[in-house]
């Protein structure tokens, strides 16, 4: 049975990679603030990385840890390039199995997408920066390689915090008015939909550079109101605002996504519709 490692493994997506893994391969979790058994591990150590990777010997790495706050990252260039771009240097110096990084649409401008894998690149924050200087030095520098760009990615359990579906659940049941920007497309991304993906990667040791999104593009405030729609809450608590008025630190790509004909075409994935998704998610809730 191969053994991945997955690092960054108790943020949103670490979890639901997890249960999707853990009957057919060997899951060891690791993060800085490990749980459960898991493994401390910060990646932008060398010697920690040194260190687990010849204890281990994993066959996979699985890389999630990133530094994903957007304007965290473009308020700290410095920390977002040693953790997105030197983190995964280091954990290549080290390895030469399947390594596995997920990547972000936000290495493109948004000016026309939804993007396929052959698209330019532009990106327009610091942290679409280090996310293309680390997808391109390991396309140069690292074989056994599989990118999977994504964006996007929402869940609902008790580790996701920074979960926009949560905020809006949880607004909502509160009887809160939220404002929602209705000028940033993407296909939403269930953890789910793309832990299923990177089962189907790690099983088929399928390289090379795929995006995946779930089926539908939609603009934020649009997602919202679906969100309301399917977990039955007061969408008229919701209205739209612009990007350019949240006067956010780090400029967002507006017309984004991802097309995933390439990882249809390569693994037989059909992607559900956010609706099917959101459905999904509020059964395992009424449970
Ligand atoms: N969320 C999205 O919409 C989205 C879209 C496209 C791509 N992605 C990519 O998908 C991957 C997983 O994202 P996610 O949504 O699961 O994000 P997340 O919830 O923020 O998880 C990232 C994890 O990385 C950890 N981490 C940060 N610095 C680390 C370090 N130096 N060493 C080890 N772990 C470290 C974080 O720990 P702390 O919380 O303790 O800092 C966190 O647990 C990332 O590569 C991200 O760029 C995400």
């Amino acid at each position: 049975m191969k053994t991945v490692l997955i690092t960054g493994a108790y943020g949103q997506l670490g979890e639901a990679c997890r249960k999707h893994l853990k009957n057919n391969f060997n899951i060891i979790m690791s993060g800085i603030l490990p749980v459960d058994n898991g493994v401390k591990l910060d990646i932008t150590s060398q010697n920690s990385v040194t260190k687990v990777l010849s204890e281990l010997s994993p066959d996979v790495i699985l890389n999630l840890a990133a530094l994903t706050d957007v304007d965290e990252c473009e308020l700290d260039p410095e920390s977002a390039h040693n953790i997105n771009v030197n983190g995964v240097k280091n954990l290549c110096s080290d390895f030469s199995g399947h390594f596995i990084q997920i990547s972000s649409d936000y290495v493109f401008d948004g000016e026309s997408g939804p993007y396929s894998e052959n698209d330019k690149t532009n990106p327009v924050s610091v942290y679409g920066k280090t996310k293309l200087d680390a997808d391109n030095w390991l396309v140069e520098n690292y074989p056994r390689l599989t990118i999977i760009r994504t964006n996007v990615v929402y869940s609902y359990t008790r580790r996701t915090q920074a979960s926009f579906l949560k905020w809006v659940v949880n607004s909502l049941e509160n009887k809160k008015r939220i404002k929602v920007v209705n000028d940033q497309w993407n296909n939403p991304t269930w953890t789910e939909s793309l832990a299923e993906v990177t089962y189907k990667m790690i099983k088929n040791e399928l390289f090379d550079l795929y995006h995946y999104g779930d089926r539908d593009i939609l603009n934020r405030f649009e997602f919202s109101l679906l969100i309301a729609k399917v977990f039955n809450l007061d969408s008229s608590l919701i209205s739209p605002i612009s990007t350019d008025q949240l006067n956010q630190h780090a400029p967002r790509p507006k017309k984004s996504g991802l097309l995933t004909n390439k990882i249809e075409s390569k693994l037989g994935i059909i992607p559900k519709s956010v609706e099917t998704c959101l459905e999904q998610i509020r059964k395992q809730f009424l449970k």
